[in-house]
């Protein structure tokens, strides 16, 4: 709900948005097996033709991440991190040699300069105070892991709790959330209309 909240909303400011929509749920990213993994580890010209067969969905997902310039996600919290399917998503495009270096000065990500947005949803409060306080393993996860391939810089905007709450309670979280995240696009839509 919110991530189309977000994207519509862009859409109708105007900028000539080309929307690429990937579903997870309906097309899920494939766990790496044994074989993705040993030829993640060396360069194309080492590669088996099996080895980058097995690569292939890896390195498609790849080419779909880096062609966007602006990166839209919409997650859920599945028992304090992420959706086994997110997770396999990201095993899938944090490749070495093209989403992220490792050189002489460090890490080099290479999604840096995209502009990224993490829309989360949990059943659970994770604020100071709320049931399940200090528990929250999917925000920093997907701080660690997005900002080593360049986007240390997302937004983050975060419905809670949508779940383990009362209906009050429930109303009032998707309400704010809503409305930060109508703001937040429309942020993103004036600098990029400047
Ligand atoms: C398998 C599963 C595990 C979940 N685990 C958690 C959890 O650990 N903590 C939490 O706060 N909510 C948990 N939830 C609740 C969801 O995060 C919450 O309902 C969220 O709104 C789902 O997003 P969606 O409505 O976009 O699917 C879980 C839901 C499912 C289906």
């Amino acid at each position: 709900m919110l991530s189309s909240l977000f994207v519509e909303r862009l859409k109708r400011s105007g900028i000539g948005l080309e929307v690429d929509r990937l579903d997870l749920a309906e097309t899920p990213a494939t766990p790496l097996d044994a074989m993705a993994t040993a030829a993640m580890y060396l360069n194309e010209a080492e590669r088996t033709p099996q080895m980058k067969t097995a690569l292939a969905a890896s390195d498609a997902l790849v080419d779909r991440v880096l062609k966007a310039d602006l990166l839209v996600f919409g997650i859920p919290m599945h028992n304090f991190g992420m959706p086994a399917v997110f997770k396999a998503f990201v095993d899938n495009i944090v490749r070495s040699g093209r989403t992220f270096d490792v050189g002489p000065s460090g890490v080099v990500g290479h999604l840096a300069g995209k502009r990224a947005v993490m829309l989360l949803a949990t059943g659970g409060s994770y604020r100071p105070g709320g049931a399940f306080e200090g528990m929250d393993c999917l925000t920093p996860h997907l701080k660690a892991v997005f900002g080593f391939v360049g986007l240390a810089d997302a937004d983050v905007i975060h419905a809670q709790p949508l779940q383990f709450s009362g209906p009050e309670e429930k109303a009032a979280a998707i309400e704010r959330a809503r409305a930060e995240t109508a703001a937040l696009s429309d942020a993103w839509a004036s600098d990029l209309a400047s």
